[in-house]
């Protein structure tokens, strides 16, 4: 992770410089400066690119004078309509432009302290690699930066306001790194293994395997487990920040560490994405992660369920029926149905154990919400317009955002079965919502909130703050969450 400093605003000589430039102002303050020290050079470049400051646009300057071996400008579009989440997503572009030298700075004396910070958020964001499995990689083709000194008036207030942003990359790269891996590498065992390491910042780290999860009477979760070689896993993640004895937030997650489809199998093309299938699991690891890192004054519990959907031997068949931890029985009719699966009988425990004040799942759950909501939104299905209204409100803040779908009686009856209480399927019409449906039939009444994030999860092409790969949707989100309701 690139080192973010922040120091008082001179003006360097020479080395990397990031400049950001709202549209219709022009070059000002320290940036105006560095124009001069090159003689005009950069507003001379800027002008020749066409640059205006334009939001999501930048330019790179290369030798522009002055011993600068690269510039690069950053737009902010109009500095009235700014937000915190543009200042990421400029922090992600300058991070771009500047990759290949060793150590830059960025001058942000334009803005206060607490937004020059989410300059290096977003820069971190956005320099986020995988690259644990090449093994051929020339130094040439790797970016160089390190070290990010950002110029503000306040350095230490800026300082201080890094510091959570800091923790929540950190648990994005937590999610990104164990979603990135391949199956055969994370299963349920590996993954469980690693979120037993998270003690090191202080959660409390519980791991139930199959025979605890047979006594506990989990038969909707062990029914997808049975047709892998690879044992299921149940993790818990506790951190207690808040007050002694008061009623955690539990987050949930769904960990399928492969998703074939199970008998109901998968067709072949695409089906690799389904490494993909634990980021709901990910997520809640690097939630928790970040909670501890910067040690928010919440209680909170994270649960995962952690399972490979195969068709082996042993595999459930369409038509079982299975008994879920809450009694309640379940006709699977089709395999590839798994999610809900495991999480009714996560969701299950997680209320009756712990008795939260309120439960978030994150799933990728169906295809059906890609179709409906693209790459742009997560599904949000839940029984309470409060908590609702909080979570659509955070993802706009945190840029992970939400549409809340609809749910009620005339979705939940499609779920009716002929031999036992519910089956796992329905038709194709409103499937998104349907699967909630099913979900809400294991919250126990409690207020929930399922976030449907199978088209979010993993992103097809860079964006602004997220590179190919893994999003860690929910880390940002679901932080924001907590510090705007919970912390106050
Ligand atoms: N993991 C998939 C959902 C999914 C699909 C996530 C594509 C990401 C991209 C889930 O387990 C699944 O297979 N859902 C089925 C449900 C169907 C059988 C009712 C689906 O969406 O087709
Ligand atoms: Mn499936
Ligand atoms: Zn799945």
């Amino acid at each position: 992770m690139i080192d973010v400093k922040f120091a008082a605003p001179s003006l360097p000589q020479d080395g990397a410089l990031g400049l950001l430039m709202a549209e219709g102002e022009g070059l000002t303050g320290l940036a105006a400066k560095a124009d001069e020290a090159t003689g005009g050079a950069i507003a001379r470049a800027i002008a020749a690119a066409e640059f205006t400051g334009k939001e999501g646009s930048s330019v790179t300057i290369l030798a522009p004078g002055a011993n600068f071996g690269r510039v690069v400008v950053a737009g902010l579009g109009k500095m009235a309509d700014l937000t915190d989440r543009k200042l990421e997503e400029a922090g992600g572009a300058l991070a771009v432009g500047l990759a290949r030298a060793p150590a830059a700075a960025i001058a942000a004396d334009a803005l206060t302290p607490g937004r020059a910070a989410l300059l290096g958020y977003g820069a971190v964001l956005r320099s986020y690699r995988f690259d644990v499995y090449r093994t051929k990689q020339k130094p040439e083709d790797l970016p160089k930066l390190a070290s990010l000194s950002i110029l503000t008036e306040h350095p230490e207030t800026a300082t201080g306001s890094y510091a959570p942003l800091q923790a929540a990359a950190r648990g994005a790269y937590l999610a990104r790194d164990l979603a990135s891996e391949p199956a055969n590498v994370l299963t349920p065992a590996e993954m469980a293994r690693r979120l037993g390491t998270l003690t090191e910042h202080g959660l409390k780290v519980e791991v139930l395997g199959p025979e605890e999860l047979g006594k506990l009477g989990f038969g909707a979760m062990l029914g997808v487990a049975q047709g892998s070689h690879n044992p299921p896993r149940m993790v818990i993640l506790r951190w207690d920040g808040g007050k002694n004895g008061e009623a955690p937030l539990a987050f949930i997650g769904k960990g399928v560490t492969f998703d074939t489809g199970g008998i109901s199998i998968k067709p072949a093309g695409g089906m690799e994405d389904m490494k993909w299938d634990m980021a709901g699991a990910a997520a809640v690891a690097g939630l928790m992660t970040t909670l501890a890192l910067r040690r928010a004054r919440v209680n909170a519990v994270g649960l995962v369920g952690l399972v490979e959907n195969m068709p082996g031997g042993n595999a459930q068949r369409p038509g079982d029926v299975v008994k879920s931890h809450s009694g309640q029985t379940i006709e699977v009719l089709n395999t590839d149905a798994e999610g809900r699966l495991v999480l009714a009988d996560v969701l299950w425990y997680a209320q009756a154990k712990f008795e939260p004040k309120l439960m978030v799942d994150l799933a990728t759950l169906t295809g059906a919400i890609i179709v409906g909501l693209g790459h742009e939104h997560a599904g949000l299905f839940s029984n309470d317009d409060n908590l609702a209204g909080r979570l659509l409100e955070a993802g706009l803040a945190s840029g992970e955002k939400l549409w809340r779908l609809p749910m009620g009686p005339e979705y939940d009856k499609q779920l009716k079965s002929d031999i036992a209480d519910m089956k796992n399927i329905t038709g194709r019409p409103g499937s998104s919502i349907t699967a909630a449906q099913f979900l809400a039939r294991f919250v126990n009444g409690k207020p929930w909130a399922h976030l449907d994030i199978a088209g979010t999860a993993w992103a097809t092409k860079d964006l602004p703050t997220v590179p190919k790969g893994a999003t860690a949707f929910g880390v940002r989100l679901l932080d924001r969450f907590v510090a705007a309701s919970y912390e106050g």
